[in-house]
């Protein structure tokens, strides 16, 4: 289902969110600020990984904010098992600051404890990702510790600092 509150709603990704997902892969900005590396993504590979999408472990959202996708948020690693699993989100430079994080994680984490029935959610975030860590930690989230130089970007190693929020946490929070 989809996801809304008073400012955002979250919903499945189409075809036509490609070029927001493109700007948001190729921005080398957003690149240094999160996991992983990417190749520049074009608009018709772009328009090919949409087509190819399941769901499985990983839930993606296009976040709509007034009807303008303006970025992305995931649920990722879903363990059934276990009852975990991990958040990212990432949105365009032009809408950032406005609380529109806040309230796309806030509908995703309660969809995570109210419907998934998950037990712990976690987030990891680059060491140095100041403004990705006070995120987390508005959200209610612990920090867990520090995975020691993880990854490698601009020529050197950075450590990974781990964030979790319980199921009990959040509902003391949220009562
Ligand atoms: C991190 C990111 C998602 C934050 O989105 P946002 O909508 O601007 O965040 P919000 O406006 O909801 O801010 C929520 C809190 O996060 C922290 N925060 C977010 N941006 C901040 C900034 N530029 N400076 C300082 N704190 C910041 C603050 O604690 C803020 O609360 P406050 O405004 O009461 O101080 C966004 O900057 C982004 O997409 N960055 C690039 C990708 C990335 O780093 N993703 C995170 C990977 S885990």
């Amino acid at each position: 289902m989809i996801l809304k509150d008073d400012v955002v709603l979250l919903r499945a990704i189409e075809e036509d969110d490609a070029n927001v997902l493109m700007d948001l892969i190729n921005d080398p900005e957003v690149e240094n600020s999160v996991f992983g590396w990417s190749y520049p993504v074009s608009l018709s590979s772009q328009k090919k990984w949409i087509l190819n999408l399941s769901n499985d472990t990983t839930v993606r959202y296009i976040i709509d904010v007034d009807k303008e996708a303006v970025g992305v948020a995931i649920i990722s690693s879903i363990d059934m098992k276990n009852r975990t699993s991990n958040m990212n989100i990432k949105l365009l430079k032009s809408v950032r600051g406005r609380g529109i994080a806040m309230h796309a994680l806030g509908l995703i984490i309660r969809y995570c404890f109210d419907e998934l029935n998950m037990h712990c959610l976690t987030a990891n975030v680059i060491e140095r990702n100041e403004n990705s860590r006070k995120l987390w930690i508005k959200l209610g989230f612990n920090e867990d510790g520090v995975l020691r130089q993880r990854i490698y970007k601009n020529g050197t190693y950075h450590n990974i600092v781990s964030y979790s929020l319980l199921r009990e946490e959040y509902y003391e929070r949220n009562r």
